[in-house]
Order: structure tokens, then C-alpha cells, then sequence
């Protein structure tokens, strides 16, 4: 007898799903590949993508560390946590550091919070009113500059710089030249274009718009439909407008790698400025 369809596709996700956790273990033994349906980082159809991206991120982070001097972090900030797509890799990495988890989302804090034991901190907007605690030697902040507008930029890279222990460093990701090219409609980015949704779920008129403001300016930010109220879009910002910003900040660039987390964000390490 055929199954409805609804039942068959959840089927065969949970297949994909089961196959590709299966693998991310097999390359990253003792990785807790639980993730909640609720999880919008997983894209249902490439569940494996989730697992490239949170294997990606440590990637570049590993590389970030080196390069900034850390050593092995004692205290590690991953602000946006999200549901731990990256926490995940980085407590297999650094088993005996001190985590804490910091989102938006409360439901996501709690999920990491009680899947992977970490210190659970519940964000605000703007963030910059948020009490971080710390100091950390390491924060990582994936996917969050890529979502905001101008002014968020600097007070929000001066509050994380603000939680920074001496010789810590803060790893964050852009959407720098890959991301201009994946929202031009480049054809040099197959790969983006195959498990990126359309103009990164912008309409069209927006993704022009934008495009044209990062040619012109360097940076550029659009909301997506029916959320203009939120401080929530997407960015693209190139380097030189982004070294500004850190310059600001008080931040001092060690290490900048287009395309650095997976070929698609770039990833900036950065540490405060001791002199000025
Ligand atoms: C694209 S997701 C990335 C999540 C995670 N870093 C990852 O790579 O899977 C961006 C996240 O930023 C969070 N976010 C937005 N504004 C925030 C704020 N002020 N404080 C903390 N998190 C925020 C959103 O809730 C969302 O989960």
C-alpha cells in the first residue's frame, strides 16, 4: 500500500537526515548530531549542509585561533548560537573549555543549553545592551554581521570586543565578494547557488538595490518582505568598508580569509587594540 505523500517525504528526509549525521560523525567523532526540527538552519533537503557549514566554521576558526596566538580557549563565547550548528564542533574541539550560548531566540538557548550542557544567555536587541559576562579568550560570531544594517555594525563590534579577555580574539563572519557575486547572479559560484536560497530570500528589486549599493559604497542591506520593522535583513559588506568599522570598533585585523567559512562568508579574526 502507497503512503500518503506528506509521510512518504518525511520518510525519506528522515533518511537523508540519519545519512548525514551518520557521516558527520564518521568525520568528527563524538559530534552530537541531534538537531530539532524547529532548527531553521537545516535546510530539510540537504540536511548533509548543515554538517559542512558547522565543519567549515571550526575549520576557519582553528585557523583564527592559530593566527591570533589564543592556544587552547578556555572560555568561549558563540554568539549567535542559533541551535548549536557550529557549538557542536567546537566543544568536540575544545572538550574542556567553558561555553556560553548566547541568542535571540530563547528556544534555541535552551535547546543548547540542555542538549550540550553549555551556559545559557538569552539576547536582546540591540545587543549591545546585553550583559555578556565573560571575558572569553575566544568569541565566535557566525552569521549575525551578515544580517544587520550600518548602524548596528560598530556598537555591536565594541560590545564583543569589550568581552574580550587579554590576547583573546573575536572570529566573526561577512558576506563579503562570494556573496556580491552569488547576488549578481554571478556564474563562478555553482556551489553557493545549489544550497543558497534564491537572492538569499530577498526580492529581486531588492537584491538589485542592494548589489548596487555595495558597487557604490561598498556595503549594502535590504529587509526581507514583510519584516522592514526588524533590524533583521541581509548585508554585504566588503573589506575595506568592513576594516573601518573595526577600526572604530577598537578591533585590529590578525587574519581575513574571503570565503574563508566555506567558500561563501567571509571570516575576520580580530583582537582589541592595545595602542592607539
Ligand atoms: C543565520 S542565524 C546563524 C546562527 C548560528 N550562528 C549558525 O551559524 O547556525 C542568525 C541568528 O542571529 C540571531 N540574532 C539576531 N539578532 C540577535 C541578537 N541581537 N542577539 C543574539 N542573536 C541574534 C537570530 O536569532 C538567528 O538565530
Amino acid at each position: 500500500m502507497a503512503l500518503p505523500g506528506r509521510v512518504v517525504r518525511k520518510v525519506r528526509n528522515m533518511g537523508r537526515y540519519r545519512r548525514a549525521a551518520r557521516a558527520a560523525r564518521a568525520q568528527t567523532p563524538g559530534l552530537n548530531t541531534r538537531v530539532v526540527r524547529r532548527d531553521d538552519m537545516m535546510a530539510r533537503a540537504q540536511p548533509d549542509q548543515y554538517f559542512v557549514a558547522g565543519h567549515a566554521a571550526l575549520e576557519a576558526i582553528e585557523r583564527g585561533v592559530t593566527a591570533a596566538g589564543v592556544g587552547a580557549p578556555k572560555t568561549i563565547l558563540d554568539l549567535p548560537s542559533g541551535y548549536g550548528r557550529v557549538l557542536r564542533y567546537l566543544m568536540v574541539r575544545w572538550p574542556d573549555a567553558d561555553f556560553t550560548a548566547c541568542e535571540l531566540m530563547p528556544d534555541g538557548v535552551e535547546f543548547c543549553a540542555s542538549e550540550f550542557g553549555v551556559r545559557p544567555l538569552v539576547s536582546r536587541d540591540p545587543l549591545w545592551d546585553v550583559d555578556l559576562g565573560g571575558p572569553y579568550d575566544l568569541i565566535w560570531s557566525g552569521s549575525l554581521f551578515t544580517h544587520f544594517d550600518v548602524p548596528y555594525w560598530t556598537p555591536t563590534l565594541a560590545h564583543l570586543a569589550g568581552a574580550l579577555a587579554p590576547g583573546g580574539a573575536l572570529v566573526f563572519s561577512t558576506q563579503g565578494e562570494p556573496a556580491l557575486g552569488f547576488l549578481s547572479g554571478s556564474p563562478d559560484y555553482p556551489v553557493l547557488t545549489r544550497v543558497l536560497p534564491p537572492n538569499y530570500g530577498l526580492p529581486r528589486d531588492r537584491a538589485d538595490a542592494l548589489v548596487k549599493d555595495v558597487q557604490e559604497t561598498g556595503f549594502g542591506f535590504a529587509h526581507y518582505a514583510g519584516s522592514e520593522e526588524s533590524p533583521y535583513g541581509t548585508s554585504i559588506s566588503l573589506p575595506d568598508w568592513v576594516t573601518e568599522r573595526l577600526r572604530e570598533a577598537g578591533l585590529d585585523v590578525v587574519l581575513h580569509e574571503t570565503g574563508g567559512w566555506g567558500g561563501h562568508q567571509d571570516v575576520w579574526t580580530t583582537v582589541a587594540r592595545t595602542t592607539d
